[in-house]
This record gives structure tokens, sequence and C-alpha cells, in this order.
């Protein structure tokens, strides 16, 4: 089944009203007197909404075609009663063992021909069929069952699809890898030519030769890594959509979603490509305990899933109270941070606080991951703080709805260029693809700027400066796209590593950066990279950069700054170029941070734009808005109290402020301006 080309979400509209607060909510783990104290907990809590049945096909599903709803159907009628509002999940990312060891076959095997076991998350081939029928088969039946519950208010298809399953090379997949690539090249011949296949003389004789990039010793096509990206992509989209409509078959009238992990990218699947087809988006974020600027790259993931689709709120599915259990060392949140992790997605377009899990499991793979109410009980930071949350976020309903103020930057970001960019040997592999755009727009974040982060396939009108980061993969349309918001007025500004392959994943050449040539008037000759550990210094200030350096000539382009030191000592680093009513400036290097924001300084004067409030060091500002009213949340992320000049009514206890306010060291306020 080809993906639609067209979006087929339904209209927008929310599943309940105000905030969703809640979690995970797995009961298959505890006995019935637990189910009614986690109600009273929830109801003390202030949850409005839970995620039911993620895991529960073992437990309703007890052997082929013998089911009992007995416990399921007790715990719905509990929600109920409690005024608690069901988001219904499809079991699907835990088969049961029952179907595992009749059918092994299903589980996936890996590219080095292992044939996985039973017992792994997620643990399914997408191009199975007889997964899809076992698949397809519960999931009519919870919807038929459920359709008219009452309580169930939105539908939730498996879970975070491809964190389990991104790839797998069986022979099922080989024949729908085969049939995809008919599809999408419709010749063997015209494979061959994108491909590149003389090379190596590897051309194929027919679609019925090509396997998926298997194990060798030796480094494979690129463009064929690439094609089994967006082919694994498809193929878990494909289950999707699949999923999605033997739930409307019997369901009308609630949204069908399924929760993304949209963090620093690229991700397991494309993101951007599947938005389309979710009636809400929905997002896990987890922050790693070793990113030594968490609120940032939290930052940097809201302003994806709300660049994936700017006109409405999105839903943070999950996230975590405390630590998690799946990193080396697994870091306890602060005193206060699980609120200002929740309400900073709050203040980038969610209207959703959801966390994995309710209640910690004592058992099982998760039995050390944080939850809302933890191994202790009630008396504890962790419990206390989500009732606090509950009851914050019941403070806030007037702001359900609204949007994010609209940003006035773009950053450019694409799964499959950062596929590309990892697909085969490359100049310097230890440069990621997605470290200029967070980087970026750390820079942005530290001053203040909100910033969309969007496919190079948005509409870009609204924008007054537009940066390109890295964007290693650019198709023709985008390129475009991009010179065009130049010529309208934007400021663009595009950083090395950009526009170096087409869609093919095949070199622009004639020059680097091929997709940018004409609109930044340089032309590249030849990369140099700059070894681990070593840096050169730039003729500006005190800038120094690293990794990545390119010989770059300034053919229609004025230099701005040059390389004062290393191989490339004396020419262009810095250029910038008028192009119509805006510009377009290159930087060929990466720079180290203080240059980034020297440099962002003076983009985002070019472009006139100024930050949100005043800034101060730790202080994050985002407003959102309705048409009517405005609402600015204030972060402090810092360890001192920030005081500023606001003038409105501070949501949380309706008190007015008049001219200032002092945020406490790890606080949040939300001010109605
Ligand atoms: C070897 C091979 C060549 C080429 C080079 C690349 O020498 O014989 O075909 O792959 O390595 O460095
Ligand atoms: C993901 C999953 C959850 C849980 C958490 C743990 O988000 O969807 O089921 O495993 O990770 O952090």
């Amino acid at each position: 089944m080809p993906i639609p080309a067209e979006p087929t979400r339904q209209p927008f509209f929310w599943p309940i009203d105000g905030f969703a607060f809640g979690g995970d909510y797995n009961p298959e783990q505890w006995s019935p007197e637990v189910w009614r104290e986690d109600i009273r907990l929830m109801v003390e809590a202030g949850v409005t909404m839970v995620t039911l049945g993620v895991f529960s096909w073992g437990s309703i599903e007890t052997a082929d075609e013998t089911y009992d709803f007995s416990a399921m159907d007790e715990v719905l009628s509990l929600l109920h009663e409690a005024g608690i509002a069901i988001d219904m999940a499809t079991p699907t990312a835990s088969p049961p063992i029952w179907l595992l060891q009749q059918h092994p076959e299903i589980v996936p095997t890996s590219r080095e021909g292992l044939h996985y076991s039973q017992g792994g998350r997620l643990g399914w081939c997408p191009s199975s069929e007889v997964w899809r029928r076992f698949a397809l088969r519960i999931v009519g039946v919870i919807a038929e069952r459920y359709a008219e519950h009452p309580a169930v208010r939105m539908w939730h298809v498996s879970n975070e699809l491809g964190g389990g399953n991104r790839h797998c090379y069986c022979d099922a997949s080989m024949i729908h890898f085969q049939q995809w690539l008919t599809e999408r090249y419709g010749s063997i011949d015209a494979l061959n030519q994108a491909w590149g296949t003389a090379f190596w003389g590897q051309q194929y004789g027919s679609f019925a030769e090509i396997l998926p990039p298997r194990d060798s010793e030796s480094a494979p096509n690129p463009a064929l890594m690439l094609d089994f990206d967006r082919f694994s992509s498809d193929a878990l989209l494909e289950h999707y959509l699949a999923e999605r409509d033997a739930i409307r078959a019997h369901v009308a009238g609630a949204p069908v979603t399924t929760n993304f992990m949209v963090a620093q990218g690229p991700d397991v699947v494309d993101y951007a490509r599947w938005a389309p087809h979710m009636d809400i988006l929905a997002n896990d974020h987890y922050s790693l305990a070793a990113d030594p600027q968490r609120e940032q790259e939290l930052a940097f993931s809201a302003d994806r899933m709300r660049g994936l689709d700017t006109s409405r709120p999105w839903m943070l599915m999950e996230h975590s109270t405390s630590a998690v259990n799946w990193q080396q060392i697994n870091r306890s949140k602060d005193p206060g941070e699980l609120i200002r992790n929740s309400l900073a997605h709050v203040a980038r377009g969610a209207d959703g606080v959801m966390f994995f899990q309710w209640r910690a499991s004592t058992a099982g793979a998760e039995q050390f991951h944080s939850a809302m109410v933890p191994h202790a009980g009630e008396r504890t930071k962790v419990f206390r703080e989500v009732c606090e949350l509950g009851g914050i976020l019941s403070s806030l309903g007037e702001i359900a709805g609204s949007l994010v103020e609209p940003a006035r930057v773009a950053i450019l970001f694409d799964d499959e260029a950062g596929w590309a960019w990892k697909s085969g040997e490359k100049p310097h592999h230890s440069v990621h693809p997605s470290h200029a755009a967070r980087e970026y727009h750390r820079a942005l974040f530290n001053r203040g700027i909100l910033a969309d982060v969007v496919p190079p396939w948005a509409d870009l009108e609204r924008y007054d400066l537009v940066i390109v980061p890295a964007l290693y993969l650019t198709s023709d349309a985008d390129a475009a796209s991009i010179a065009a918001a130049a010529h309208r007025g934007a400021v663009v500004a595009v950083t090395y590593l950009s526009g170096i392959v087409d869609e093919t994943n095949r070199v622009r050449a004639g020059g680097y950066p091929g997709a940018f040539r004409d609109l930044l008037g340089v032309f590249g000759e030849e990369f140099f990279t700059i070894l681990d550990g070593e840096s050169v210094r730039l003729d500006c200030g005190n800038w120094i950069a690293n990794t990545w350096s390119e010989k770059v000539h300034a053919d229609d382009s004025e230099v701005l700054v040059r390389y004062a030191s290393g191989q490339l000592s004396g020419s262009a680093a810095l250029t910038r170029r008028a192009v119509g009513a805006g510009e377009a400036w290159y930087v060929s290097t990466r720079l180290e941070p203080e240059a980034v924001d020297a440099l962002v300084g003076q983009l985002l004067d070019a472009a006139e734009i100024v930050p949100t409030v005043p800034v101060a060091p730790g202080l994050e500002a985002v407003r959102r808005v309705d048409g009517k009213r405005s609402w600015l949340f204030l972060l402090n992320h810092s360890a001192e109290p920030i005081s500023l000049a606001v003038t409105g009514t501070d949501l949380a206890d309706r008190s007015p402020i008049a001219g200032s306010l002092t945020i406490e060291a790890g606080g949040v306020r939300i001010v109605r301006e």
C-alpha cells in the first residue's frame, strides 16, 4: 500500500476540555485493590486523561482468539466514574508470547542476519503479512468493543513505532523493499542510474535482485542505504495507517495518533512526513543526563514538534517525572524540575502533559523507571510535584487551544538529510548531522529568540531569518524555496555541509554547496576536515572553529571573515551576498559556541529581530497568544532569582503584577499580559 501523497488527518479537535494531564496506565501489573487506590490518587493529582492498554495484549487475548476483557472493562468503568478520559492504545507494541511461539517469523532480523528472539518491545517486522493479520485483528476487536465507550476520547496506535523495529532485513522486508523501489523508480534502468550502480559494477538486472543493505565487510552504496531508511519509515507508516483505519472502521469522532520520539534527530522514522497523517501530533521526550544543556535540548525538541504544524497545539504524550532507567547513569530531577520541564513544553505549544507511567513497576523491564506514583508512594517529592502540576495545569485552562506567538526565525531540519549524511563513508565521521541545527538553536535560545524548527519544504513566507544548518541533502524544490525567501526579503544563513547531495544521495558536482552555489555566490572546491582536538582561528575577534572547513571562493559575494590559521589561512570563512530584498550568508565551518553566538547576533540585527522580553541569563520567556489575549511563560533555569519588568495577572493565584516580577530560582511564572 503506497503512502498517500495528500494529508489524511481528520480536521483538528482536542479530545478533552483543557489540558491533558496524566500518563500511561498499565493496570495489568496490579490487583483490583490497587486500581481503586490509583483512581483515588489520580483524582487527588487532578489527572484528566490516561493512556490505557499499551502493553495489554497478552492480558486480553490470552490465547489465539481467546479474549478476556473483564479486567479491562472494569478499569474503564472505574476511570469513567472518576471523570478521567481515556486515550485508548492498541497493544501492538508488545505481541503476546503465544503469537511469537506460533509465528516466530514475525520477529525482526538484524543487518547481520541474526533472527531476534521473542520478548523484545516492538519485536515485529512491519512487512510481515502474518503480523499484520494478527495485529489488525486485535485492533479491530478492541476498537469495536470500546468505540462507543463514553470515557474513550482518543486512540493511540501502538507505541513509539520504530523504537525496537526500525529496520528489518528479513526476506519479507526484502520483497516489500523491492515493491517499494519498483513504485519509486518504475524501471530498473532508472534505479541503476539514480543509485550510480555503474561504480563497482553493481548494476541490477531486475528489482528482484536487490537486497536490503545486509552486512558485508565493505561499505554499501549510500543511495541504497538512504532508500532503505526511507522504505523502513514508510513500512512503519503503512502499518500505522492500517491500524488507524482498523480503528476508524468502528470509531468516529475521536482523534487517532501515535507517539513520536522527536528529539535531536535524525529520527528512527521521518516524522515530518508522518505528521500529515496524525489527527493529533504527540511526542515523547526524555532528557539525556549527560547533556549539559538539557533545557535547550527540550526546547529544540518542542520547537521541532511545533514546527511539524504550527497551526495546532500538540501533546506531550510521555516524559519522566524523574530518572529513567535506560541511560548509563540515570539522573533524578531536582526539586521543581518536573514542573519546569512540563511547563517548558506547554510554553512551546503542548496542550497536554503526560508521563510514562502512572505507577512505578516493581517488576519487569522498567522496574527502576520513575513514575507519577513512585515505589515509595505518596509521601514523596515526585508525587507532591505531580499534584502541584495538576493544580497548575487546571489554573491554566484559559490557555488551552491558544498557539505560540509566531516565530520570525526558521531552522530547517530534515530526517532524510541526516540519514543521507549517515549513509556510507564520509569525509569526517564525527560530524553529527544535527549538531549545527542544535548549535544555532542554542544561540537563539540563549538570546531569548523563538525559532520554529521546520522541514525544508515548509512555507517560509512568514520568516525573516531562515537558518539552513548542515542540510546535507537538499532537493531542487527546497533550494528554490529557500532562495525565494531571500529574494522576498529574508536573511538566509546557510552553514557548511548543506546542499551537497540531491535526493538520490548523489553529489551535486561543479562546486560545493551545489544546491546553494548561485544563491550564496560562492564556489567551494574542497573540504578540509579539522582533526579531533584541533581548531583554527578566524580573523574576527576571538572566533574559533573546529571539525570542518571548506575552501571557498567568494565569486559573487562579500567576504566578512577569513580563516587566520590552519590549511585554509587567508581564504573565505563567512560570506554575504545581497539577494533581491534580502541577503544570503554562508558559513563554511563549524564555529565554536562564542562565535556562533556572535554570528547569530549579526544575523538577528540584519533581520531586525529582537527578543520576546529583555534577556537575562538562565531566563526562558515564551509567549502564547489566541488573537485576543497573550500569556507570557517565564522559566528560571538558573540558581538565582531573576527580576524583570512585566505587567499583568499571575495565573497561579490571579494576583496582579504591577510592573515587576521576581521568578524564584528554578521557578516558573505564567502571566496573562
Ligand atoms: C583501495 C582500493 C581502491 C579504493 C581505495 C580507496 O586502494 O583498491 O579501489 O577503494 O582503496 O582508498
Ligand atoms: C518510551 C516508551 C515507554 C517507556 C519509556 C521509558 O517513551 O514509550 O513505554 O519505555 O520510553 O523512558
